[in-house]
């Protein structure tokens, strides 16, 4: 069983930023969260291409970047050089998902489909061969801090049977809202890869991974 943590680093000092991805280099986090922006797929903005290469040069933890943007095809290239190694995009942004999963693949990163709190996961059925990754919003997307939504435990349970009846290799991943209360029944549902953002950076980061790591 994977049981992957990955920091949300959008709830991090960016006063700091060098510190505390040194910090998560020594920590058992084995990924790192990177949650894009635009303003337009949700109301707020965060940051882009210069802070992602940035952070490249500072790990080599796998960086797994969240794209809440519209239209996310027309930057995978860009985020795919800037260090990407897994770039997710929202089902609800795109029109042509097949095609831009495979162009994310096209680009030698591991490709990954998202979907928001009130999309199906229906929605994403067809496209679970091309995807090496399912991210399950368990907020709405947008903002760091918010509370889980409990319905999502039911689209990660029903994702992880539809997974293993196809027989496929696509890791489930849970983002909002994740902490050591709840982290056990989000993994015990069939996630492989936790985001946590308030939870690892509200105090210090290394031990309260730890508490999620053994919740
Ligand atoms: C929300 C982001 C999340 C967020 C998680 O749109 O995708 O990654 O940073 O933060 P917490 O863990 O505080 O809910
Ligand atoms: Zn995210």
């Amino acid at each position: 069983m994977t049981r992957i943590i990955s920091p949300s680093i959008l709830s991090a000092d960016f006063g700091h930023l060098y510190d505390t991805v040194q910090t998560l280099n020594a920590s058992r986090a084995e990924w790192i969260h990177f949650d894009v922006m635009d303003g337009v797929f949700v109301p707020n903005i965060s940051f882009g291409f210069p802070v992602l290469k940035a952070v490249r040069k500072a790990t080599d933890k796998l960086l797994d970047v969240h794209l809440m943007i519209v239209e996310p095809h027309r930057y995978v290239s860009r985020f795919a050089e800037a260090g990407a190694d897994l770039i997710t995009v929202h089902a609800e942004a795109e029109k042509e998902l097949a095609a831009t999963l495979r162009l994310i693949r096209s680009c030698g990163v591991r490709a990954g489909v998202s979907i928001s709190p009130a999309t199906p996961v229906e929605t994403i059925e067809q496209v679970l061969p091309l995807a090496d990754l399912v991210l399950v919003m368990s907020v709405e997307p947008g903002f760091g801090g918010q509370s889980f939504i409990p319905g999502s435990l039911d689209k990660i349970r029903r994702l992880r049977r539809q997974i293993d009846s196809l027989g496929l290799k696509c890791l489930i991943e849970t983002d909002g809202g994740i902490s050591a209360a709840n982290i056990r029944e989000v993994f015990d549902a069939g996630c492989d890869v936790a985001v946590a953002g308030s939870a690892v950076f509200s105090a210090d980061p290394i031990s309260e991974i730890e508490k999620l790591l053994n919740a």
